[in-house]
């Protein structure tokens, strides 16, 4: 059976026509039906988890303070007094839920490089503040019970960065819709659900959704997190990659003289321009599709350090 079949079981079907990838989802069920994640010993032993990461980890603090930790120890502890919950990024150092990011990419006609696993370790009673987020998350609840609430985003639709309306990042400053300047709500719909969550639970959430989550007892869950390119990306990186073959165009807009003026940098941008008028006449849609489910590279041009 593939993730999806064991996530959704016999409505694995229905999933996938009715609700992927745009309407939320809750399936209650048994842990056992995973059968490769149930058996994992590191997904219910968090001292364990912790031993076999590379990295280092973050502990998200109510209101939306976020520091990341290297010292295992001090995450630990700030779990156990219940004062932070740990976020765990790559899980896929584990062998098991690296196979299950390949398994979740081919059911879902994804490149494997923009599907990933997280996973959220809580004691009692801690809140994670009402959100949205960037990405499309299916989150598989593995240990003690938790709410999560949840509704539709009407205000800003397939958004590109999370917005937490307690402590908006610089791309919502001051709270506001970042293409129309709108005040976006401090609050989650009215129109909401809420969701009892208890081991073996699967919670689709589709990308920009409002979202929050209390635990009422000491909670572990994973997240399979979908976040592919933009449409609009998938256009600028062609255009992009084009246009940097130009060695003109790799140039940093500095003058080379101090008596100059802007003249130069105005032609070469001017010549910018126009190539990629013509590049849009030259670029197919079929070829940028074509070059999105083939790429192997992530999404962006930076690259980690050696
Ligand atoms: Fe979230």
């Amino acid at each position: 059976m593939n993730i999806i079949q064991q996530m959704f079981g016999v409505h694995n079907e229905y999933f996938l026509e009715k609700h992927w990838p745009t309407l939320p989802y809750v399936l209650q069920g048994d842990m056992n039906r995973f059968t490769e994640l149930s058996s994992l010993e590191e997904l219910h032993d968090i001292e364990k988890l912790l031993s076999v990461l590379n990295d280092s980890v973050d502990l998200l603090f109510p209101g939306g303070k976020r520091i990341s930790v290297s010292d295992k120890f001090e995450a630990l502890s700030a779990h156990t007094n219940g004062e932070a919950m740990i976020y765990i990024k790559n899980m896929e150092v584990i062998p098991a839920i690296s196979s299950a990011c390949d398994d979740l990419a081919h059911t879902l006609a994804v490149p494997r490089q923009y599907v990933s696993c997280e996973a959220f370790a809580a004691n009692r009673d801690v809140e994670v503040a009402t959100h949205f987020d960037h990405e499309t998350n299916f989150m598989i609840q593995i240990k003690g019970e938790k709410t999560w609430r949840f509704a539709e985003n009407t205000s800003l639709p397939d958004p590109i960065y999370p917005y937490f309306p307690n402590n908006p990042n610089r791309f919502y400053q001051n709270g506001r819709h970042p293409y129309t300047g709108a005040q976006l709500p401090r609050e989650m719909p009215t129109k909401n659900e809420e969701h009892l969550v208890r081991p073996g639970t699967t919670t689709f959430m589709p990308r920009g959704y409002w979202h929050s989550t209390t635990s009422h007892e000491e909670s572990f869950s994973i997240g399979f997190v979908i976040n592919p390119p933009t449409i609009a990306d998938i256009i600028s990186y062609a255009v992009l990659e084009q246009l940097h073959s130009v060695e003109a165009l790799r140039a940093h807009p500095l003058a080379t003289h101090p008596t100059n003026n802007d003249d130069i940098l105005l032609n070469i941008i001017q010549k910018g321009l126009n190539k990629m008028r013509n590049l849009s006449i030259e670029f197919s849609a079929e070829d940028l599709l074509h070059r999105y489910k083939s790429s192997k590279k992530g999404n962006t041009r930076n690259l980690s350090p050696i």
